[in-house]
């Protein structure tokens, strides 16, 4: 716990709390435990998982997109200026990286001055983040801190002063609050982990080292792909993830081949979702630089055996 509030610099009055049930459940508990009925909550819908959070949070009250992309193919997140938060919108919530399709936000995104959630699943601790600017972060563990079973949550004394009344008790974040995450039987295992990773992220030169490990790799393979036509990068240049590089190849008849050889070569993982197509390369946390270097070996000299 103190691990986690020193490498992301969570401000003193902000609860952190360890759940389970996934960011899944965080799709619904945040709406739950913020949003009263008939209440608007604003969402930027970039991917899959953003879609998913808004399907469980207009359960609870009016929540809508307010931006999407899915006619374009989640290309891109959107600039400050593409939307606009409504006037009486409780919150804005966003998805900083989109797992499946490859994009980021690299700015904060503008919210007219409302409550931000943000789901920071897939780049927490590895890209820049400001905690205060937002009054709840959630984060399955699994890319980026650790097992699968356990869910960073971080909630600001606002969200906390927001929790409903009555709400059932495993769902309700004061619940959790007031027993420090030991209301009901935690995942042990999975947040030792977590803290061990924490402590490994302290002990290499903390966020800004994890930073600048992920900023080469991504450099390198996205340098790679911008090297040959014979690679079709997804994701709009200023959108890029660094955390899961998406492209295609341009004769896309190979990328079942590409997969099979790689795979071959001890470079699993990388066939793209199902919804995407193609090659995804995540670089979570997790992956060394070495691991990158050898895949754009593998890519160049697939180039040339299929040229
Ligand atoms: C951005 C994002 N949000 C939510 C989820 C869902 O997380 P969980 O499996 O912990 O429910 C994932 C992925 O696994 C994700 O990448």
């Amino acid at each position: 716990m103190e691990r986690v509030r020193r490498v992301l610099a969570v401000p003193e009055d902000y609860t952190v709390l360890f759940l389970q049930g996934g960011a899944s459940l965080q799709f619904y508990m945040t709406a739950l435990n913020i949003l009263r009925e008939g209440e608007k909550a604003d969402y930027l819908v970039t991917g899959g998982w953003a879609q998913k959070a808004l399907k469980e949070a207009a359960r609870v009250g009016d929540a809508s997109s307010i931006w999407g992309d899915s006619d374009s193919g989640f290309k891109s997140v959107p600039s400050d200026g593409d939307y606009s938060v409504r006037d009486d919108a409780v919150y804005l919530h966003y998805t900083s990286n989109n797992t499946l399709y490859g994009t980021q936000y690299h700015h904060l995104p503008d919210s007219a001055g409302k409550p931000r959630i943000l789901d920071a699943s897939s780049d927490i601790a590895g890209v820049p983040l400001d905690v205060g600017a937002h009054e709840i972060i959630y984060a399955g563990a699994q890319k980026n801190l650790g097992p699968s079973g356990v869910t960073l949550v971080i909630l600001s004394p606002w969200a906390m002063s927001r929790v409903g009344e009555n709400l059932p008790t495993m769902l309700d974040y004061n619940v959790h609050a007031s027993k420090g995450s030991l209301f009901n039987t935690p995942n042990t295992f999975g947040v030792f982990v977590l803290d061990q990773v924490f402590k490994w992220l302290e002990e290499n030169g903390g966020l800004e080292g994890s930073i600048a490990r992920n900023r080469a790799k991504a450099n390198l393979l996205y340098g790679e792909l911008d090297r040959s036509d014979f690679w079709v990068p997804h994701a709009e240049m200023e959108s890029r993830s660094g955390m899961n590089v998406t492209w295609r190849l341009a004769n896309q008849d190979l990328e079942a081949v590409f997969l099979q050889e790689a795979e071959a070569a001890g470079l699993g993982g990388l066939k793209g979702h199902r919804s995407v197509g193609g090659i995804r390369a995540s670089l979570y946390n997790g992956c060394p630089l070495e691991s990158v270097v050898a895949l754009v070996a593998f890519m160049q000299d697939f180039e040339i055996r299929n040229t």
